[in-house]
């Protein structure tokens, strides 16, 4: 048996993959198109490990697609593959339009026709996992409760809203065709592999360097935030016991403000990198806070309510945010060559163009 996974050398996917590997014997097929996110430096572990079969390509290939299922028969597809910052959304959404919508339907359509032909205990055991975000459910104001799996679909960006359309996609492939699907809508994730355009990976990098740590608007934006291999063992709980067609919230019970977490983190670093060390002439990273102008249309809050994830399938995370948030710091640290490698040339155009430095 195995399983295919759409996206592996992205920040989350690549964390799946090893922490899959780490506990698993079933190989799995990694899809991925290696886009500006995708990375294989993240997977270079796994480098002669014949359970890891790494495969270039596009989502929306279906004629590619269509032979990795025929070749490998995986009991399971976990869909990772899309495109994830919102800022970029921003600047230019159609990307996000093709991969997230048209790649996702595109996906869906090999799969099916794959799992169509199945027969027995391999067609009923078959499963599909979409994995998605809190972020279709849109804003919350600051009195209103976490967001159930039954809240209203409003997303607000061009990324949340391509999201949204993937999942509505995936709940109908289930309703109209029996497709056995499974959804999970996670809140942020941080940890090892994040790259650096994301507020806590840019602020590790940024900080370590000497230079801003840019604050949008007014910095009381709330974000729930959950260490990423909690988010990877969720996903595993919802592969192996998840009631098919439904939808499982992931969270972890950290609500913060940005500000809040730049704090923590600057606090953190202050203690595990003291500036003094890197000839840098300033007492506190805190003193690299810098307010810019807002995200158009920024969301004011997320916050999950996992208790279904929690309730039907004895899911727990293991990291809080200050454990979660000192390996991360401590895995930055250790991994100079990973930074220098993805923070090249294309990085340094998106920093310029999002911070116009
Ligand atoms: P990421 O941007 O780090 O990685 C995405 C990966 O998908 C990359 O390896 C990229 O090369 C690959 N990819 C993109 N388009 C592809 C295509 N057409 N075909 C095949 N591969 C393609 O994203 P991430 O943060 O790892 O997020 C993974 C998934 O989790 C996404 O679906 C995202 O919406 C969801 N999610 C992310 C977060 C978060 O905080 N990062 C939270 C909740 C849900
Ligand atoms: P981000 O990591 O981009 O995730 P998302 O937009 O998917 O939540 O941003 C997390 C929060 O941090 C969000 O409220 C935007 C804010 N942010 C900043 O204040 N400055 C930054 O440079 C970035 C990248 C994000």
């Amino acid at each position: 048996m195995s399983i295919l996974v759409t996206g592996g050398a992205g920040f989350i996917g690549a964390n799946f993959v090893l922490d899959w590997l780490a506990q698993h014997e079933e190989p799995v097929i990694n899809l991925d198109k290696l886009t500006y996110a995708g990375n294989l430096e993240n997977l270079a572990s796994l480098q002669g490990d014949a359970r890891h079969i790494f495969v270039h390509g596009d989502i929306g290939d279906s004629v590619l697609v269509s032979g990795l299922l025929t070749k490998h028969r995986p009991r399971a597809v976990i869909n990772f593959a899309a495109e994830s910052h919102v800022d970029r959304s921003i600047h230019g959404p159609r990307e996000f339009i093709q991969t997230n919508i048209v790649g996702t339907f595109s996906l869906l359509e090999s799969v099916r026709a794959h799992w169509e032909g199945l027969t027995g205990d391999t067609k009923a055991c078959f499963r599909f996992l979409h994995v998605s975000t809190d972020e279709v459910y849109g804003s919350l104001r600051a009195d209103a409760p976490a967001f159930s799996e039954t809240n209203r679909y409003e997303p607000n960006s061009p990324y949340s809203a391509s999201k949204a359309a993937g999942d509505h996609l995936v709940r109908a492939y289930h309703h109209t065709y029996d497709f056995p699907v499974l959804t999970t809508n996670c809140s942020n994730n941080y940890g090892p592999y994040h790259f650096p355009e994301k507020l806590i990976p840019l602020c590790i990098l940024n900080a370590l360097a000497g230079k801003p740590l840019p604050i949008y608007g007014d910095g009381r934006q709330i974000r729930d935030w959950l260490y990423v291999k909690d988010h990877c063992s969720a996903i595993r709980q919802v592969l192996e016991a998840g009631r098919v067609g439904e939808t499982y919230n992931i969270g972890g019970r950290n609500e913060l403000t940005n500000l809040e977490v730049v704090h923590t983190l600057c606090q953190l670093l202050d203690e595990l990198a003291p500036p003094a060390t890197r000839s840098l002439h300033f007492t506190s990273y805190r003193s690299l806070i810098t307010f810019v102008k807002d995200r158009p249309g920024h969301d004011r809050r997320y916050a999950i309510n996992a208790s279904k994830l929690e309730g039907e399938l004895g899911w727990k995370p293991q990291e809080t945010f200050e454990t979660g948030l000192t390996k991360t710091v401590l895995w930055y640290l250790e991994n100079q060559s990973w930074i220098t490698n993805v923070t090249s040339g294309a990085y340094r155009n998106w920093i310029s163009r999002q911070y116009g430095t």
